[in-house]
């Protein structure tokens, strides 16, 4: 990594914007056009929810209320024909049984936490481990494995399911109680938008993202190595040998990890002698944003399916993106209509703050503290080509 530059970044990226009330009603208004079907029982026997937004130009996306699960998101090619482009399950077993998060909420902290503990204003927190001896996504039963209090909404941006959770002071070894609300709005120039926001009565950590595996092709319909990506960053955070963030932050030029012209995910995945493609058994890194710390909401990538013609762009008003190549996808999960998902059927664009960040005091600052409201908007945008 001597070619890296370790650059010494300005702390405290503004997580903290307005006000917000976090409230949740059960009841929402019984006028609007959003179908909501049961989907199964949690594993406490509770009832799930799915709910189907649909706009004027049939996109569909089908979410519930367990995890905050995109199930399934309908698109059209640059023939008018709909697929669905979200890896995932018909029912919600399958989402319990056995899932690599698809489709999910991801929180209290998206990605890694190394050796699951952090220091915060002195006192040493230890985290649920379940990845090694480290905290992935949140631990072991993270924002994705949790019911959420669900509302739909009709707004003028289109159809709206809102998604609030309260998770209790030490949930998976955090600090705070942190009221979470998330809002999925399915908008009329075929975007997929979440507004996440939320609050806590102690200082905390937190990194709420989406972790969607996509394929444009339609979900099943083959590997993602033809996808070609564009990704708007000049940097990537590279990581150890177990995945974690070194905390330095490396240029992207003149290696497999530059994406600022289209590059197809097949072309450099398996190169040899990458180190860090090596690491990540592909590409499971993330990529420091060119549009900085700013909150405002920005395009990150763009990814382009050539022979459907289905482009998804992924807006964000985060400092990260992690791109993942599904490398950990093996064939052992057959998914939707019997669709075995083999090695790279689907990939992630995760908006996000740095992995790991808690611990790399040069990284963003993901603190939230009371009177704060944390705030993060994403946008997954369809077109054709
Ligand atoms: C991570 C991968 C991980 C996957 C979980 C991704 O966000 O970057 O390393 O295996 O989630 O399925």
């Amino acid at each position: 990594m001597n070619r890296c530059l370790a650059l010494l970044l300005a702390l405290g990226a503004t997580l903290t914007t307005g006000c917000c009330t976090h409230c949740c009603t059960k009841n929402g208004d019984k006028n609007m056009n959003i179908k909501q079907e049961p989907f199964g029982t949690t594993k406490n026997g509770k009832p799930a929810t799915i709910y189907t937004l649909r706009n004027a130009n049939g996109v569909e996306a089908k979410i519930t209320n367990y995890g905050g699960i995109v199930v399934s998101l309908t698109v059209p090619d640059r023939d008018g024909n709909f697929a669905d482009v979200v890896l995932g399950y018909n029912t919600l077993d399958g989402y319990i049984k056995k899932t690599p998060y698809f489709g999910a909420l991801v929180g209290r902290y998206g990605n890694r936490i190394a050796n699951a503990k952090f220091t915060l204003d002195g006192q040493v927190f230890n985290l649920a481990t379940n990845n090694g001896p480290n905290a992935l996504h949140g631990g072991i039963v993270g924002f994705d494995k949790v019911l959420w209090t669900a509302r739909p909404l009709q707004t003028a941006n289109g159809p709206s399911l809102e998604l609030c959770y309260v998770s209790k002071d030490g949930e998976e070894g955090y600090p705070g109680t942190l009221t979470v609300k998330a809002v999925y709005t399915l908008t009329t120039d075929n975007g997929l938008r979440l507004d996440y926001t939320a609050t806590t009565d102690k200082a905390t950590v937190l990194n709420l993202t989406q972790h969607s595996y996509f394929n444009l092709a339609g979900q099943g319909n083959g590997d993602i190595l033809n996808h070609e990506v564009v990704l708007n960053a000049n940097a990537f955070t590279p990581v150890d040998g177990t995945l974690i963030t070194t905390g330095e932050i490396c240029p992207v030029k003149g290696t497999p990890f530059d994406f600022i012209k289209p590059h197809a995910i097949g072309e450099r995945v398996n190169q040899q002698g990458d180190e860090q493609l090596k690491f990540g058994g592909g590409y499971d890194h993330n990529w420091v944003l060119n549009k900085g710390f700013e909150k405002q909401l920005s395009l990150a990538a763009t990814v382009t399916e050539p022979k459907s013609g289905r482009v998804l762009e992924v807006w964000t008003t985060e400092p990260g993106l992690q791109f993942y190549c599904g490398n950990f996808l093996d064939g052992t999960i057959t998914g939707k209509s019997g669709k075995v998902y083999k090695h790279r059927y689907g990939f992630c664009m995760e908006p996000q703050h740095y992995p790991d960040s808690p611990n790399k005091p040069l990284f963003p600052s993901v603190v939230l503290r009371p009177g704060d409201t944390y705030t993060h908007t994403m946008i997954y945008k369809f077109a054709v080509k």
